[in-house]
């Protein structure tokens, strides 16, 4: 049994779930792990997926999602639903009183994310948002070699995620390819999540993007073969200006087959880190050193250890308005990705008004765990 996460013997924080698709298998996987929160109710526009889920699970009801979102033993709502309903399902949340915690991107506008902090607010309930992976032990482990000095000063980053595209293995991708998704809204929460936490946040970006294609074939799933609209810029590439005056290049893709770049790193002083997939917990971390000959790995020396998907709201629920998965940090992500988009089409470059924390590093921790 692991290091508690509080430590208190508070009781779990119980969860309902909303969106019952492809990603909630690893979430379950997770709350049969951890002791900080419990499933106890799960819901979905179709009744049969959160039938599926509940049955065998005890203690969990497959309910309607207006049932859930009334529901008293429900304290906090996981919405795992598509970005186009993140803040749709996260207001009636709040509205209800429940604590939220979204899958990412947090919202698909700017104006909705803060809609849905300002609700919260008012309302005193915590708000949470994926991506969770850069508590793990890759991208905090970067963390640690940063704040211990390993590289000197940091002065420039890349961070780079290329794929042909998600339509080739996701059995419904529509919405990779709507607004909301695309490879800057999809997978950039997770590189920019990483970059806020290495660097700090950001204030303001320079965008370029491209869409060669009006449509995408799926190919899975009992839809394989249908053809669906492309309404999202599919290569996008900028540089965000950290508030630290560190310039970080990104560039996402749905449009490359392959690339040998390590996905982030970050150039210092006195060294190069070479930081693993931020959307894995894990993976070794770099450092090729000025002078030195070669790439040495580091030692984890930070973050959540063998955690998986939920560890965010697992962190939330042990130590509440400090939580690190913030939804502060989710909004400021996501008005930095709207931001590259507006400045790719209007060539200018765009200031960011939200302001955020660096999130608080994790020491290297064993998750609390069910007896
Ligand atoms: N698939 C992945 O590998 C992956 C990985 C990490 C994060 N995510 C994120 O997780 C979220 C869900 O992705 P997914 O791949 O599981 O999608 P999915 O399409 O497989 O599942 C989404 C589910 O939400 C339900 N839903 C949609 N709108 C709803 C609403 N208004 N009320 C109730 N239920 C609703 C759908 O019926 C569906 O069952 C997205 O935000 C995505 O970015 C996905």
């Amino acid at each position: 049994m692991g290091l508690a996460l509080n430590g208190t013997g508070r009781p779990p924080l119980r969860i309902g779930m909303i969106g019952c698709g492809v990603i909630a298998a690893q979430y379950l996987a997770t709350f049969d792990v951890l002791a900080d929160v419990e499933l106890v109710a799960v819901a979905d526009l179709d009744p049969a997926r959160a039938a599926a889920v509940a049955d065998g699970r005890e203690g969990v009801r497959a309910l309607a999602v207006e049932e859930l979102l009334a529901d008293d033993q429900v304290d906090a709502v996981l919405n795992l639903t598509i970005p186009a309903a993140h803040a749709e399902i996260d207001l009636r949340a709040i509205a209800a009183g429940k604590h939220v915690y979204s899958e990412k991107p947090f919202a698909v506008t700017t104006e909705e994310g803060r809609a849905v902090l300002e609700a919260a607010e008012r309302a005193g309930v915590q708000v949470g948002s994926a991506p969770d992976t850069v508590l793990g032990t890759g991208t905090q482990t970067g963390r640690a070699a940063i704040d211990d000095g390993v590289i000197g000063t940091p002065v420039a980053a890349m961070a780079t995620m290329v794929t042909p595209g998600h339509e080739r293995w996701h059995p419904q991708p529509d919405y990779y390819y709507a607004p909301g998704g695309g490879p800057l809204l999809d997978m950039g929460p997770y590189y920019i999540h990483a970059l806020v936490t290495l660097l700090g946040p950001v204030r303001a970006v320079i965008g370029a993007s491209s869409r060669q294609r009006p449509e995408r074939t799926i190919g899975s799933g009992p839809r394989a073969g249908e053809a669906i609209p492309v309404s999202t810029d599919t290569h996008v590439t900028g540089v965000l200006v950290h508030d630290s005056g560190v310039l970080s290049t990104l560039v996402m893709s749905f449009d490359a087959v392959a690339t040998t770049i390590h996905p982030i790193e970050i150039h210092g002083t006195d060294g190069t880190l070479a930081v693993p997939d931020p959307n894995r917990f894990d993976g070794d971390v770099s450092v090729h050193r000025l002078g030195g000959d070669g790439w040495e790995v580091l030692p984890a020396s930070g973050g959540y250890v063998a955690a998986s998907r939920g560890i965010g709201l697992a962190d939330m629920a042990a130590r509440g308005e400090r939580l690190r998965a913030s939804g502060e940090l989710g909004q400021h992500v996501l008005e930095v990705m709207n931001a590259m988009l507006t400045s790719a089409h209007d060539g200018h470059r765009v200031a960011i008004d939200s302001s955020s924390r660096r999130p608080e590093a994790v020491p290297l921790t064993e998750v609390a765990v069910r007896a």
